[in-house]
């Protein structure tokens, strides 16, 4: 097991951040965390962990943050709403990308090379063939997509011409809560299915929409690869043992490699919770692949991980513990 680093978290206040925080803190990991809780919540950061609010855009906020002299970042600070990204560029140019470029020439001045930065199966776009693999053309859908592949070309000059090593992991779709219920804030204002689905249960929402039922699938209704947060955790920490073991970048999918329709996630989450969900078909959503699934061999292969807590079950039971607790914020 690797020695304890002191290692910085740029949006570790946020949904998926919040949950690499607490496992590196877990590990017994020295983590400084930067967020500005635009989307993040205080209370989901980890008490061993120290919280600078700040903006990676700030460049004295940044400075501050690298001067704890972090081994490894871990960057998860960016807007993530493919369809704002579609109506609104410049937030997302200047948020994703500018802000991660300002990050990377900070770590040039402070002398840090490894880099984890939190990516995205958007960068394929329509898929050619599932489940999609590494190796799968890259030609985004949106500009959320585009955002997210234009750090990982970044990321290879930077590799190629200062020596950064990075770890890019291209998510499927993020979902579920810590496994032992330690994080309870729910995330702010979401888009994604799981989150929505579970908003309609706890009667935060009157109804929910799905988005087209005329698909060419089983049921007609969208196929994804849901991944729980917390296997997601886990693949981070492989990953930077992976780089400071190897000292050599990484690309991989983190999905389960199956997929699961809207209807399946709806099903799912009325049988765990023993609530109804209301919803209504509605036209498809602009951009929407019929099924989507990510081939996670090389993530198992190179990091000898495997998804433990994926399946829609454990997800569903994981999120109701957050979102029919009437305490949780
Ligand atoms: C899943 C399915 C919707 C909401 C996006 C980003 C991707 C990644 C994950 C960060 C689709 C349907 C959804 C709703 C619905 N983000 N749906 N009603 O679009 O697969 O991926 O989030 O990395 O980059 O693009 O996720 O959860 O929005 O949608 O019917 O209210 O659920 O049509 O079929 P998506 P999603």
């Amino acid at each position: 097991m690797q020695d304890k680093q002191s290692v910085l978290v740029t949006g570790g206040a946020g949904y998926i951040g919040s949950h690499i925080v607490q496992l590196l803190c877990e590990m017994g990991h020295r983590v400084t965390v930067l967020d500005n809780l635009s989307l993040g919540r205080e209370e989901n950061v980890d008490k061993r962990a120290s919280l600078l609010v700040g903006d990676i855009l700030n460049r004295d906020d940044l400075r501050k943050a690298l001067s704890v002299q972090p081994r490894v970042i871990f960057h998860f600070a960016a807007w993530k709403a493919a369809g704002e990204s579609m109506t609104d560029p410049a937030k997302y140019a200047t948020n994703n990308i500018c802000g991660t470029l300002g990050l990377l020439n900070a770590m040039l001045e402070y002398d840090i090379r490894y880099f984890v930065f939190s990516s995205s199966a958007a960068v394929y776009g329509e898929p050619q063939y599932t489940p999609i693999d590494e190796k799968h053309p890259l030609h985004p859908a949106n500009y959320y997509g585009y955002t997210k592949l234009a750090i990982e070309e970044n990321l290879q000059w930077y590799s190629r011409l200062k020596g950064i090593r990075y770890a890019a992991l291209r998510y499927f779709n993020a979902t579920g809560y810590d496994i032992h219920g330690r994080i309870r804030g729910k995330e702010k204002n979401p888009a994604n299915l799981s989150p929505v689905v579970m908003e309609t249960i706890a009667g935060l929402r009157h109804e929910m929409q799905v988005f087209g039922d005329d698909y060419e699938t089983p049921d007609g209704t969208c196929i994804r690869d849901y991944i729980h947060v917390s296997d997601l955790a886990v693949a981070h920490l492989k990953a930077m043992e992976y780089l400071l073991e190897n000292d050599e970048n990484l690309v991989v999918n983190l999905g389960t490699g199956e997929g699961h329709s809207v209807k399946e996630v709806i099903q799912t989450a009325e049988r765990v919770t023993g609530k109804k969900v209301n919803y209504t078909i509605t036209d498809r959503r602009p951009g929407d692949p019929p099924a989507l699934a990510a081939s996670n061999h090389l993530a198992k292969e190179l990091l000898g991980w495997q998804p433990e807590y994926s399946d829609l079950d454990t997800i569903f039971r994981t999120m109701a513990s957050v979102y029919l607790d009437k305490d949780s914020k």
